[in-house]
């Protein structure tokens, strides 16, 4: 008998998880602040729960997809609720930080619930589909006994280790990367269209060139890890190299009146190193300036 399952919260992501649970036989109560978005659910078979605390009553593990901790805090740390948690295991997939999962493990050691905190690597459409990736931290006892229920979201689940906070650290460590990737997607996207080159062209060419940035990227990782910050024989560019480059994406922005701060941020940095003696190092040294003051 597959256990069944409570989802807090039927957002966008969190009607995701229902419809995953439900599709592979799973029993779903779910429970919302708005009930209107339970009623597409329920019509594939959930069961609308009054409450918080009667979801939780009535499912062996209780999944909490809302916006944020403040929003889970307030609907599970009532005395009521707390105590339906109680010998269960809670699976909190709201996006949070590594401090909010460790205080929110200690909430859960102290009133008896089994915990483990998850981030989501995908979006809601990724949800039950082979390559969705799911990080979850926390006793790895209870990720390797629960490991089939989190298949049924999706083909990827991953064990990040006991520190609960973890799954959040990689969370926002792979965030921050995409941001990154989409933010130049934007600024190329801009120039491309101020110079008349069409966004097809731009498409092919951000996948034909996707090999390149993704060994610069393990290159950078592999160097950080190995402390070589040091222009060497393996060097792909020296800062200056980048710098130089920069200015001319700079300069094209300035010609055609495109917001100039994306590149600005990275130049800042590329100016502080050089300025810093590190115009002829790897571009990895840039690393001594990301690290807490
Ligand atoms: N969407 C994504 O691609 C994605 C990817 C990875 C992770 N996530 C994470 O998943 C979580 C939910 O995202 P989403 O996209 O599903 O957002 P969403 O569609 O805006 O849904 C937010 C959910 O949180 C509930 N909520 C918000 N404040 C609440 C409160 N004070 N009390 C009770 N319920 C409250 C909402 O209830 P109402 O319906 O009543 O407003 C709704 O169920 C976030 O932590 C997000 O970072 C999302």
């Amino acid at each position: 008998m597959k256990p069944r399952i409570a989802v807090i919260g039927v957002g966008r992501m969190g009607s995701a998880l229902v419809s995953a649970f439900l599709g592979q036989g799973h029993g779903v109560d779910i429970w919302n602040r708005t009930r209107a978005k339970c009623e597409p659910l329920a019509a594939k078979g959930a069961r609308i729960a009054e409450t918080v605390r009667d979801a939780a009553a009535a499912a062996d593990i209780v999944v909490v997809n809302v916006n944020d901790y403040a929003a889970s805090d307030a609907l599970l740390r009532k005395e009521e609720v707390t105590r339906a948690l109680s010998g269960k295991l809670l699976v909190q997939l709201t996006s949070g930080s590594p401090s909010q999962a460790r205080e929110q493990a200690t909430w859960a050691r102290r009133n008896d619930i089994a915990y483990l905190d998850g981030a989501i690597m995908g979006t809601p459409d990724f949800i039950g589909t082979p390559g969705c990736t799911i990080l979850y931290a926390g006793p790895s006892e209870l990720f390797e006994r629960h490991k089939p229920v989190f298949l049924a979201l999706g083909g990827n689940p991953q064990y990040v280790g006991s520190d609960v906070g973890h799954a959040s650290a990689l969370d926002s460590a792979l965030l921050v990367y995409m941001w990154g990737a989409l933010f130049g997607a934007l600024q190329g996207a801009a120039i491309c269209e101020a110079e008349g080159v069409s966004l097809e062209a731009l498409t092919g060419y951000v996948k034909a060139t996707t090999p390149v940035v993704d060994g610069a990227v393990a290159d950078l990782f592999a160097r950080i890890r190995q402390r070589r910050f040091g222009a060497d024989e393996q060097t792909l560019a020296t800062m200056e190299i980048h710098a130089g480059a920069l200015q001319h994406v700079l300069a094209i922005c300035d010609e055609r009146g495109i917001p100039r701060g994306v590149p600005a941020a990275f130049d800042q940095l590329f100016q502080k190193a050089i300025l810093a003696g590190d115009g002829q190092a790897d571009f990895a040294a840039l690393h001594r300036f990301m690290r807490p003051a």
